[in-house]
Order: C-alpha cells, then sequence, then structure tokens
C-alpha cells in the first residue's frame, strides 16, 4: 500500500498554488493523495490568516487533529500558509503535536524542511500529478509590497518579487508538455508585475502568442496599477480571459486613503469606463471591506453608490478585521460588530438582487 496524503487548503489562490507544489513534491516521492483525512499519514493544514476568523478556521481545523494524532502516532502533521508564517514555532506551544511549521514564504523548502520526518526523495518524478481542474496556476509574483493599512499580507508572504520571465515560460512549457492548454497567472497584484523591462502586458502578449496556450486568466489586479498599457494588452490578446477582479475594498475617498488604496472612487470609475470600452463584454467581479475604522454612514452610501454605478458581476464582502503589525491596527476598531453586521447584509442586499 503506498503511503497517503491529505492536504485542507484554506485561503486564496495562492495557497492552492502552494499545496499543488506540495502535492507534486509528495506525489514525486511515491505518496499518494487521498480524500479521507482518517486514512492519510500525512496530513497537511495550509492556513489563511487574512481576516481573524480566517485564522481560528486554521486553530479549529488544526485542533481536531489531535485526535487522529493520539490514534495513530505515526500520523504525520504539517502546517503551512500565511497562519505558519505568522505565528511560527508559537504554533507548536498551542498544539504540540504538530510534527513541522512551513511558512508561506518557505514553501520552496518544502522538502528540506520535512525531510527528516517522510522520505521525500523523488521516485517518479516523471509521472504527472493528474488532476481535473481546468486551469493551472502559475505563480508571477510572490509577496506584496503594497502594505494597504488593513492588510497583513506583506507581513507574512514578504516583499513582492517578480519572477524572471524565463522561469514562469519554463513553467509554462512543462504544463503544456502535460497537456493543458489553460493558466492562470498569480500573485497579490499581478498588474505591478516587472522583470527588467518586461511588464505584466509584455507578458500577456507573449504567453498569447503561445499556439498551445488556449486561454489565460490572471489574479489579483490592483487598481492603482491597471495601466492603458495592461488594458490595451488585455484588449488585443483574445486567449487572455473577460473576467477581471479589480478590488474596490471601498467607495468612500476618505476610506480609501486610510487604507493606502492609492486611487480615489473618480480614478476607479474611469477605470471602469476604459476596461468596458476598450473589452466589450467585460465581466468586473471585486472585494469590498464594510466596518473599517472611522466609516461612517455616509461613507458607506458611496460604497453602495459607485457598486451601483459599476454594475460588478458579483463581489466577495468582508467585515473590517483587525490584523496584528498592520496599520489599521493601530486605529481604533471603532465600528460596533452589529453595525459591520448591518452594512454587510445590506451590501450583500445589493449583489443578490442583481444576479
Ligand atoms: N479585514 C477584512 N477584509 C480583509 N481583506 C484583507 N485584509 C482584510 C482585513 N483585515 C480582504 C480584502 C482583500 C481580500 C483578499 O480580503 O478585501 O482584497
Ligand atoms: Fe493586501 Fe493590498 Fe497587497 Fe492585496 S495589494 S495583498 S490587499 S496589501
Amino acid at each position: 500500500m503506498p503511503k497517503t496524503f491529505f492536504i485542507r487548503t484554506m485561503g486564496c489562490q495562492m495557497n492552492v498554488a502552494d499545496s499543488d507544489f506540495m502535492s507534486e513534491k509528495l506525489h514525486n516521492a511515491g505518496y499518494k493523495k487521498c480524500n479521507d483525512m482518517h486514512k492519510a499519514d500525512i496530513i497537511i493544514a495550509n492556513t489563511c490568516t487574512v481576516r481573524q476568523h480566517a485564522e481560528e478556521r486554521a486553530f479549529s481545523f488544526i485542533g481536531e487533529l489531535k485526535q487522529l494524532k493520539i490514534k495513530n502516532k505515526k500520523l504525520k502533521i504539517f502546517v503551512a500558509g500565511c497562519v505558519a508564517s505568522r505565528l511560527k514555532e508559537k504554533l507548536k506551544k498551542k498544539f504540540p503535536y504538530i510534527d513541522k511549521i512551513i511558512p508561506a514564504t518557505e514553501i520552496e523548502n518544502f522538502s528540506e524542511i520535512v525531510k527528516d520526518t517522510v522520505n521525500i526523495t523523488p521516485k517518479n518524478p516523471k509521472t504527472k500529478n493528474s488532476n481535473n481542474k481546468g486551469t493551472e496556476f502559475v505563480t508571477i509574483t510572490k509577496g506584496c509590497s503594497n502594505f494597504c493599512s488593513y492588510c497583513v499580507v506583506p507581513f507574512v508572504r514578504g516583499d513582492e518579487i517578480s519572477r524572471p520571465k524565463k522561469d514562469i515560460l519554463a513553467d509554462v512549457k512543462k504544463l503544456i508538455s502535460r497537456g493543458r492548454n489553460e493558466i492562470t497567472l498569480l500573485g497579490q497584484n499581478v498588474n505591478s508585475y516587472k522583470f527588467g523591462k518586461f511588464d505584466f502586458a509584455d507578458l500577456l502578449i507573449e504567453l498569447n502568442k503561445i499556439p498551445q496556450i488556449k486561454k489565460i486568466g490572471f489574479m489579483t489586479s490592483h487598481p492603482k496599477d491597471m495601466s492603458d498599457k495592461i488594458i490595451n494588452a488585455i484588449a488585443s490578446c483574445k486567449k487572455v480571459t473577460r473576467q477581471i477582479h479589480l478590488p474596490l475594498q471601498s467607495g468612500s475617498n476618505k476610506i480609501l486613503k486610510l487604507m493606502n488604496r492609492k486611487y480615489t472612487r473618480g480614478k476607479y470609475l474611469k477605470i471602469i469606463k476604459k476596461l468596458r470600452k476598450k473589452i466589450p463584454g467585460v465581466a468586473i467581479t471585486t472585494d469590498i471591506i464594510v466596518g473599517f475604522p472611522t466609516e461612517t454612514e455616509k461613507d458607506f452610501r458611496q460604497t453602495l453608490d459607485i457598486i451601483k454605478k459599476v454594475g460588478f458581476k458579483s463581489a466577495f464582502t468582508f467585515k473590517y478585521s483587525p490584523r496584528e503589525n498592520t496599520k489599521a491596527f493601530y486605529m481604533k476598531d471603532d465600528i460596533p460588530a452589529e453595525i459591520k453586521k448591518e452594512r454587510l447584509a445590506r451590501l450583500n442586499a445589493i449583489f443578490y438582487n442583481s444576479i
């Protein structure tokens, strides 16, 4: 019987890509992925800490594993991702049965980190780690240097680094050789990708030329870096998605400034206008946070107003959650929980009604 691993992925697409990476390493070492954690020899929790609630979900999952470890002493438990980055060895104090901590920033060293607990020597590196997903993730930037004032990502994933063009093209070639033809370019802010003079627009144009590639998606975009050059590149590259995720966060200029987003509602609306003009049929989705410190009813109405103006296809909506180290953490979390809840409900009502 081959040894098996179970992996639970929480959070964003970056974690999904990191889980794919770890799965491939284990697969190459002869481990088989299994869907029942009760039968696994290795359990990996790939965690998210973007909001307190996400971190609590990670804790509750890791907590559940205690009983499994008691029943099976040989079980190996790895905790990866952003909670691992944030708390590092402190996690072991809380959950002493964790075997390895793999911070998101150290994912490349996965094999090295776990090698004394599991046999990670490649056995069948040529076999493909098959999955049936439509698209394959290709990371183009790691980390984030934007420091939006509410966001913990720059602290847990480090500074933004653009991967060399040749490494990205090599990844794409590898996927093609496995018969894949749809890719999604990943980064916290793909629009600011830049390697030497080669930027995100250049990358889209280059990938669009590859005959075997049929579909190119990307996420996430940042409005401050959505340049005319990028909009034109999307418009001219027919394989590039007509679906753009463009987080707005708030419709109030005051709140946008406090969030350190570096654009105004006017600039956001201008980008939307350009996108709709140059890319007919484009679908725009977004992220919104309600209850950021000092958000008044008037600020919130500005958000409702811009949402109606834009006509988003859908949105991820969140209640503001203070995160340690961030700039906003040092502001008073002054919007009462019930107001956050009420604003979130009003916001969601717009989206449910428009779908
Ligand atoms: N509180 C609430 N939502 C947050 N996000 C990021 N940090 C926080 C926070 N502290 C949201 C943003 C981001 C999405 C991935 O998560 O909307 O775009
Ligand atoms: Fe966080 Fe802002 Fe970076 Fe997105 S762009 S990961 S919200 S700091």
